[in-house]
């Protein structure tokens, strides 16, 4: 550690920052990373054989002003040009790679579910337990109740524990309001986190995620209420950039999701499709034709629905800890890289999967979805930016984007995929701030 490094950061294990400071960040010299995988070289997202090649320098070293890079390379040529630097990190040792970018949750939410993990024990599928009486509807009642102020403590705190993990983009979708009023509230809430938090959180719509009691047996006359006038509300008054619709049995059917997702895409709304996770409802199909950004969990997808979205390039997000949640097989990973498929990584936060941490999802991702740990990581950053609209902006280590990245207590990328549940993310950088350190074990 060099004297610099030890002036000028915060105590280890606090997140400084409630707010973003309004001054412009110090610059800051990151050096000497044992590996430094910039995962650049592509202006688009990662497939096939592409997804295994991290860019990695030896002995690498990044510049960054403004909390935006402006320089990787070698150590040697940016310690000299940059001795001055205000904040110098010595990554000797260490493997630096880019913050995480959760493409799929369901950030904002009251209420918890733990009591459906005795009915998981009991052998409980999602649905029976949803037609019990739990699943989204529980979590609905609960999020109608709270006021905007909860809902916003609750997910600012959820927020600090993702980025003391590693994540530094969130994706954030609506879902547990279900009416105009809550819908908004919700949206309020992902805009002032989106203000307030270091984090960067991308806001999804996602009206249809459940037809709400007081529609029930009525699915149509609820998707018109979302059409007609959820939509024009969202797109007017929030900043909304995706709309999202969760296709499956008992949900909402293929031609619901065209309806809703053709007036999104006219009010300005990029697709998004929660696609063939408990069957096969030509989910991955339907996302292709549309053209959506990506379908999300695809555990049942069919073959044809996987070429489909290789041809439409819509990037496949998979979701393992959502699997392991809800006891449901796990994404044919592979099949989705080897057809060319991009892959992307998110946690599904929500009550039914609540995990913060991407470095689990990268765990399960090679134990359980086949990724090699390179896959993985790439899934969990740049292809998870394009996921989310951000991949001009963030998810790799190149010059002009955003400084997110993250330092490992290890000296190679392995070692996130490897240690399972381990707390291998030693330094978290947002935008060119260190926005967490590990605490010392003792
Ligand atoms: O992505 N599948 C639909 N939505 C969520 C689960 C939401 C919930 O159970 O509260 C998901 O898994
Ligand atoms: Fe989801």
């Amino acid at each position: 550690m060099t004297r610099k490094y030890r002036k000028v950061l915060a105590p280890r294990g606090t997140v400084p920052a409630r707010a973003p400071p309004e001054e412009r960040p110090a610059d800051l010299l990151v050096l000497h990373a044992a590996e430094l995988a910039t995962l650049g070289g592509l202006p688009r997202p990662r497939r096939g054989k592409e997804m295994r090649d991290l860019r990695a320098i030896p002995d690498g070293a990044l510049y960054a002003v403004g909390g935006v890079i402006r320089e990787v390379g070698e150590s040697g040529k940016l310690a000299a040009d940059h001795a001055d630097a205000a904040v110098v990190i010595d990554a000797s040792g260490k493997s630096v790679v880019p913050g995480f970018v959760d493409a799929h949750t369901h950030l904002v939410f009251a209420g918890s579910r733990e009591h459906e993990l005795e009915w998981k024990a009991e052998g409980m599928s999602y649905q029976e337990i949803a037609a019990r009486g739990g699943g989204i509807l529980h979590t609905v009642r609960g999020t109608r109740a709270a006021a905007e102020e909860e809902l916003y403590l609750l997910a600012h705190e959820r927020l600090d524990h993702m980025l003391a993990h590693g994540t530094t983009t969130v994706e954030a979708k609506t879902g547990y309001g279900l009416t105009v009023a809550d819908e908004a509230k919700v949206l309020r809430v992902h805009d002032r986190l989106q203000e307030s938090h270091p984090a960067t959180v991308v806001s999804t719509f996602l009206g249809a995620h459940a037809v709400p009691p007081e529609f029930e047996g009525r699915a149509d006359a609820y998707v018109d209420l979302v059409v007609n006038e959820m939509l024009p509300a969202v797109a007017a008054k929030t900043a909304a950039r995706f709309c999202d619709v969760f296709v499956e049995e008992g949900y909402f059917t293929g031609d619901q999701a065209r309806k809703v997702l053709s007036e999104a895409e006219r009010l300005g709304l990029s697709g998004k499709v929660h696609a063939d996770e408990f069957s096969d409802t030509g989910g991955a199909e339907l996302a292709a034709e549309v053209r959506a950004v990506s379908a999300d969990h695809l555990v049942h997808a069919s073959s044809d629905g996987i070429r489909k979205m290789a041809e439409s390039g819509t990037i496949a997000v998979l979701l393992p800890a959502s699997s392991l949640a809800s006891r449901i097989p796990f994404a044919k990973a592979r099949h989705f890289v080897e057809m060319g498929v991009p892959v992307a990584l998110g946690t599904d936060l929500n009550p039914n999967c609540w995990t913060e941490s991407m470095a689990l999802v990268v765990a399960l991702a090679a134990h359980q979805l086949g990724l090699t740990p390179a896959e993985a990581l790439t899934a969990a950053t740049v292809n998870a930016a394009h996921a989310v609209g951000m991949g001009r902006e963030l998810g790799s280590l190149e010059v002009g984007k955003r400084a997110d990245l993250l330092v490992l207590d290890a000296p190679d990328h392995r070692h996130l995929a490897y240690r399972i549940g381990g707390r291998v993310v030693e330094t978290v950088v947002k935008d060119g701030r260190v926005a967490w350190r590990r605490p010392r074990a003792r």
